[in-house]
């Protein structure tokens, strides 16, 4: 397809986001890191895309390129943006950090105003949709908090409402809930298919922990060992809606060991290149 064909405004987009050919290197002193190489990925309207990968084969390099907070060598990021929604043009992406993501200065209620408030929402709007947000992700009661007053899991649930907040086109997270203890995530990835459930964002989101990829994506990528590309996609066929019960279907349990298969090779090559 060309991309004047992309472009029309009569086509209904096939995708959100599409990835192609995508390189970046690192300068790294005098010597250059390849993080990516021929990366694609295309990933539809109102999917749940997770993205599993070794150690160091360019997740967050990627997720970033998308964002728009780094440039690559060669490739593309092409973003179909849908109709403009409430409090004016919505951004084309938002980020959910696996920590640090949310400003210690600001209260709750800033926090996740913070994107409105950048493209101008009035006072009154942004404060209305934030503290629809807040409710969303159990906050309530805490809007005048400030980060080092929350837990962990407190503070993820902030950048999850700062990100849905902003009703971005694609919502980008980063392992959120990686350095969480085991039942906080547990909790935090029920709270996240219940709210994906309500708004079916396109989400591309990074994680190494297979299961959870299993009970949140709808297509689940791995990628290879550093130069990372896309090495396999899988389609999950658990059906929706989905609890921690559903980690005890045998479908789950046939999936989780295909991935792994697929990433254990991948991991080895990771540790081979870091050995060198
Ligand atoms: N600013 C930088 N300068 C130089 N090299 C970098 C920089 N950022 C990342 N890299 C290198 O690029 C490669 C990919 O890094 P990236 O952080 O994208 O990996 P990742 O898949 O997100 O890893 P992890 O799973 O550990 O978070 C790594 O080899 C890393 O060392
Ligand atoms: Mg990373």
């Amino acid at each position: 397809m060309s991309s004047s064909q992309r472009n029309s405004q009569q086509e209904a987009p096939e995708y959100r986001v599409r990835v192609s050919g995508l390189k970046k290197e690192y300068q790294s002193g005098a010597s250059k890191v390849v993080a990516l190489e021929d990366f694609d990925l295309s990933v539809a309207d109102n999917e749940f895309f997770c993205l599993l990968g070794p150690s160091g084969c360019g997740k967050s390099t990627m997720l970033r390129i998308v964002s728009g907070l780094l440039s690559h060598e060669a490739g593309e990021v092409d973003i179909n943006a849908s109709n403009r929604q409430r409090g004016g043009e919505r951004p084309l992406t938002n980020m959910v950090f696996q920590e640090h993501g949310i400003f210690p200065w600001k209260s709750v209620l800033n926090n996740v105003a913070f994107g409105l408030k950048m493209r101008g929402v009035p006072k009154d709007e942004r404060h209305e949709i934030a503290n629809e947000y807040i409710e969303k992700v159990n906050l309530s009661g805490f809007e005048d908090s400030y980060p080092h007053q929350l837990s962990g899991g407190m503070k993820q649930r902030v950048g999850i409402a700062r990100a849905l907040a902003n009703d971005p086109e694609i919502l980008l997270m980063d392992e959120p809930f990686g350095a969480l203890d085991a039942q906080t995530k547990e909790q935090l990835q029920q709270e996240l298919l219940d709210l994906w459930s309500e708004s079916q964002k396109t989400a591309i989101y990074v994680t190494h922990d297979i299961e959870e990829a299993i009970l949140l994506g709808d297509r689940l990528g791995v990628m290879t060992a550093r130069p990372g590309s896309v090495k396999e996609i899988l389609e999950n066929p658990l059906e929706r809606p989905r609890t921690q019960q559903t980690r005890n279907r045998e479908q789950f349990g046939a999936l989780r060991d295909r991935v792994w298969n697929i990433l254990s090779d991948e991991v080895q090559s990771a540790q081979k290149v870091s050995n060198k």
